[in-house]
């Protein structure tokens, strides 16, 4: 069997967990709660891809200018900023999700990919759009995944979970892979892990495994080898 192609996560002591990254091409979710780590792990990942000469492109469906996003990656030392505007395109969909369609939504991102051409991607959150679409969420994020599986490009949606839910079942079933970040409460203190809950064409680590996020290196997987 043919080994499948594969790109660095970006996220410390993450490639050994999924021998060596994510498939290339593929697309991903990564689900948390509020405060786990969704937009760091989107960052780091396009970051890494910066770094190896990719170009990246970063969907927000928050309505968040670039500023705020800038200032953001300001306090992280691992973020080139300079890679911002050239390497990793910073695109604003919030305006389209509140206001338009849910086709003319795709064929705006459809359009981006086509114009940018690059390696990564990054949709965060997707599940802002649920609220918006109603019952055409689960036609919208089908449509959405294959036309992303049509591009020679590796693909991250994050997803919103909310409290008491493991993550957003209607995201789970198209992907390629999901990752869940969480927070748990241990001795008066809160505890942030991350679990591979499935990767196609991937002997993956499972469980949770507990990571911290710091300034110099973003999220980073404890006790592992790196
Ligand atoms: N400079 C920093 N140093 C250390 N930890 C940080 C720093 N900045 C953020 N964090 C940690 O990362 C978490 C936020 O990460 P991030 O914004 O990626 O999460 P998120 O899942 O995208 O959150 P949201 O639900 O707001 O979208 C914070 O809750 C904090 O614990
Ligand atoms: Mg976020």
């Amino acid at each position: 069997m043919a080994e499948l192609e594969r790109v660095s996560t970006g996220i410390k002591g993450l490639d050994d967990m999924v021998d060596g990254g994510f498939p290339f091409p593929s697309v991903s979710l990564v689900a948390g709660g509020a405060g786990t780590g969704k937009t760091t792990f989107g960052l780091s990942f396009l970051t890494e891809g910066a770094r190896q000469g990719e170009k990246g492109l970063f969907f927000t469906t928050l309505s968040e200018p670039t500023q705020w996003m800038l200032r953001y990656t300001n306090q992280f030392d691992f973020i080139d900023k300079d890679f911002f505007g050239d390497e990793i395109k910073y695109q604003d969909v919030g305006l389209l999700v509140q206001n338009e369609g849910y086709e003319e939504l795709l064929d705006f991102i459809d359009d981006k990919i086509a114009e940018v051409m690059p390696q990564r991607i990054v949709i965060d959150p997707i599940t802002v759009v649920g609220p918006f679409f109603k019952e055409e969420y689960r036609s919208f994020l089908f449509e959405l995944i294959n036309l992303l599986k049509n591009w020679q490009a590796v693909s991250v949606l994050t997803g919103e979970v909310s409290p008491g839910m493991a993550y957003p079942e209607e995201v789970t079933y198209a992907v390629d892979s999901v990752i869940l970040l969480s927070m748990l409460e241990e001795e008066g203190s809160r505890r942030k892990y991350l679990e591979v809950l499935k990767m196609r064409g991937t002997d993956h680590t499972t469980g949770k495994q507990p990571i911290s996020i710091t300034t110099e290196n973003g999220i980073v997987v404890l006790k592992s080898r790196f």
